[in-house]
């Protein structure tokens, strides 16, 4: 097959998040999170597992580290625990906290590798779901005082910010279906998480600028693209409206369109907006942050809320049971260039994919080794996805794999293994899994099959 070409300063790197990986829950000071309390509502969480432990990441960074600069990855893009920063998320700062990220920092840089910092990968603190969360305007005033903390404790240590990682997953997974934290199944919640998770993206930017700080500020969004099931005008509808509820809601306000108009058309959909929001939330960002796992056809359902469904695909399945999409990944990128094109008054705005990869039922073989080919095979497709791409003019930047170790993978606990490197949660051992090897030599220049 063909070798995988890439511009030499393309950013190679993995992505973690604080919950999934760092474990110390219960350490250093940090304060309980919603996944704390979620994971131990019955039934919540495949058998009843939780981040207590996770991957030790708090007491085994520099081994994590040292496999990374093995791999020949150029950055980590790790997140930081609010709880673990303000552990009654507002008010008094845990120095302990700071500490952590500032030695995982020094130590990703003593390592050549910089440091990509999530401010919010879903470890709400627990004090402040019980104010009211999300869906409670007063969450603006604590997140804005959270970012202020990180600015000034490690500005000088982070290299590139991400403002919120899946603004979709936080309010249709966490306050709608009800399957991650802090469970809601509420459409007035959701809604209103929606517009707030906007606003604080918008509000972190905005006094990020204030800082005087230099490294690039951006968004991660988990953009869903539909592709309509048949070639018929009512499918292609019922593709946009999807497009419309699941990404142009949290897209199109940043990008500084407002709100996608087909949402007011087609759904009965309202965000508690007020005078002035709109303006916050479009504060011009330095990049568009993209985490892609796979794409479903769409096609009109009278029968179902919103009149679209999505539908069964043929691809071969990964062990969620996604369907494998490289081609969805590429006319995506190409979707995303053209609705940020302009934006901000720049002429484009820089993309990386902030996660990709995927979960494979990986098994330690009697020789030691764990021969991932379907993880292999799955990401030579999708970085030939983002090699066609950049050919075609799409400003792609980086890419980040999904994800650096085995970890707590939310509502399926330890069953989903999304790593390049294998971890034994019994011993903490890591492993790097063929995949690991097969990206180092991607990163080295020999990306081929
Ligand atoms: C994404 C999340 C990430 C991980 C992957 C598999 O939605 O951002 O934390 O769970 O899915």
């Amino acid at each position: 097959m063909e070798k995988l070409i890439f511009p030499v300063d393309f950013l190679w790197g993995s992505s973690t998040a604080s919950y999934q990986v760092e474990g110390a829950a219960h350490e250093g000071g940090r304060g309980e999170c919603i996944w704390d309390t979620f994971s131990r509502k019955p039934g919540a969480v495949y058998a009843g597992e939780n981040g207590n432990v996770a991957c030790d990441q708090y007491h085994r960074y520099e081994e994590d580290i040292a496999l990374m600069a093995e791999l020949g990855l150029k950055s980590y893009r790790f997140s930081i625990a609010w709880p673990r920063i303000i552990p009654a998320g507002k008010g008094k700062v845990n120095p302990e906290g700071v500490a952590f990220y500032r030695r995982l920092c020094e130590e990703l840089h003593r390592k050549g590798i910089s440091a990509c910092a999530t401010l919010y990968h879903w470890d709400l603190p627990q004090t402040l779901e019980d104010a009211g969360g999300w869906p409670d305007r007063s969450i603006l005033g604590a997140f804005e005082e959270y970012v202020k903390v990180c600015y000034k404790e490690l500005g000088d240590l982070i290299d590139m910010w991400i403002t919120i990682n899946e603004p979709l997953c936080v309010a249709f997974l966490g306050h709608l279906h009800g399957v991650h934290a802090p469970g809601h199944r509420d459409l007035q919640k959701t809604l209103a998480t929606v517009h707030h998770v906007n606003m604080a993206h918008g509000i972190a930017v905005k006094e990020y600028r204030k800082t005087g700080l230099k490294a690039p500020i951006g968004i991660t969004w988990n953009p869903t693209t539909p592709r309509p099931a048949v070639n018929s005008d009512a499918d292609k509808k019922a593709a946009e409206i999807a497009r419309a509820m699941n990404t142009e809601i949290f897209m199109f306000p940043v990008l500084g369109k407002g709100y996608p108009k087909l949402l007011a058309q087609e759904t009965n959909y309202t965000v508690p907006i007020k005078d002035g929001d709109l303006e916050i939330i479009a504060q011009p960002i330095d990049f568009i942050g993209i985490n892609y796992y796979h794409e479903s056809p769409a096609a009109a359902d009278e029968d179902a809320p919103f009149k679209f469904s999505m539908k069964p695909s043929w691809q071969e399945t990964t062990a969620m049971g996604w369907p494998i999409t490289p081609g969805g990944f590429e006319r995506q990128l190409e979707w995303i260039a053209e609705v940020s094109r302009g934006a901000f008054g720049k002429a484009e705005i820089p993309i990386y994919i902030t996660e990709n990869g995927c979960a494979c039922d990986d098994t330690v073989t009697a020789d030691g080794k764990i021969h991932d080919r379907q993880r292999i095979e799955y990401l030579y497709q999708h970085l030939a996805a983002c090699a066609n791409v950049i050919k075609k003019g799409v400003p792609l930047k980086g890419y980040y794999v999904w994800s650096l170790l085995d970890n707590f993978e939310w509502a399926f606990g330890y069953t989903k293994r999304f790593g390049i490197i294998y971890v034994d949660f019994k011993t903490m051992k890591r492993t790097p899994k063929d995949s690991a090897y097969f990206l180092r030599d991607t990163i080295a220049g020999y990306g081929e099959l």
